[in-house]
């Protein structure tokens, strides 16, 4: 089911609100509402340790998690607390060494690799700090190169247009921005109409100017396409454009906010 963009309020009720007893009656048009109570993804217990006797390192303990189809959630936290380890299980690009995770009726904890890479392919979008543009193809093509293996994808020149750069679909990466090749970046990642779209540290090499229309096209993706959408920074201010921003530190998640006056990506301040 293709979920149609909804454009929606600025403000958001809180979780005790979201998770009051009327939550789960919600009638089916408001499902892919951010302020909606359906949980795509359910991790709970999850701990990822790497290494073993004295190497060893624990990257997460006891994680649980619920995200709602829809949402904007931003990772906060300190080097190595355990942010990439979390998003790159709910992408399916890692699994934990023990506990459980679900998106819908996807197991990602007990999945064969070929189940993972079905699941990759076919519902998540990655955006990382290094762009990893194909340097020999233009703009179009490294857009186009995704939607090839999709099943139901959008045109490169509609990603392009989603994220502002329709009129450099000709150049190559090397002629782009920094900003710009994130961009490109971005709209690779959601050209395929991914139901989740992942970010590790989109903005970490960007400068202010930059950062924000990258920001600015992960939120639109997110308000036009409803993709539940999580983002890893370490600009806190960043946080203030998402439904809710979860805090790890140690391998946990020590704190966990609604963000009830959400700001765009242009008012973030640096
Ligand atoms: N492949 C790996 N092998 C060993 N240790 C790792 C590996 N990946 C991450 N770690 C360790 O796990 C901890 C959490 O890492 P990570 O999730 O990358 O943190 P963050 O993204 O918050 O900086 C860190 O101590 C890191 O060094
Ligand atoms: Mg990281």
């Amino acid at each position: 089911m293709r979920i149609k963009a909804e454009k929606r309020p600025n403000h958001y009720v809180c979780l005790s609100e979201q998770r009051s007893p009327h939550a789960g009656r919600l009638p089916e048009s408001d499902v892919s509402r951010a302020d909606g109570s359906v949980p795509v993804f359910v991790a709970r217990g999850l701990t990822k340790i790497y290494g073993s006797g004295d190497a060893q390192v624990v990257a997460l303990k006891d994680v649980d998690l619920d995200i709602r189809q829809g949402e904007f959630i931003v990772l906060l936290g300190p080097s190595g607390s355990g942010k990439s380890t979390l998003l790159n299980i709910l992408g399916g690009l890692d699994a934990p060494t023990s506990g459980t995770a679900t998106w819908r009726d996807h197991d990602l904890t007990g999945a064969s690799d070929e189940a993972l890479t079905t699941y990759r392919r076919e519902h998540v979008g990655f955006v990382f700090q290094f762009y990893n543009l194909i340097p020999s193809l233009t703009v179009e093509e490294n857009v186009r190169l995704v939607a090839q293996i999709a099943t139901d994808p959008m045109t490169p020149g509609e990603a392009l247009d989603l994220v502002g750069l329709s009129h450099r679909a000709d150049r190559f990466p090397s002629q782009l921005s920094g900003g710009e090749q994130q961009r490109v970046a971005v709209a690779r990642a959601i050209v395929k109409r991914p139901d989740i779209l992942l970010c590790d540290e989109p903005t970490g090499a960007l400068d202010v100017d930059t950062g924000r229309l990258v920001l600015a096209a992960i939120a639109k993706v997110n308000e036009e396409l409803s993709t539940t959408t999580a983002v890893i920074t370490h600009n806190s201010a960043i946080a203030g454009m998402a439904n809710r921003v979860l805090r790890l530190s140690g391998g946990r998640i020590v704190r966990e906010e609604p963000n009830l006056r959400r700001i765009g990506a242009y008012d973030v301040e640096w």
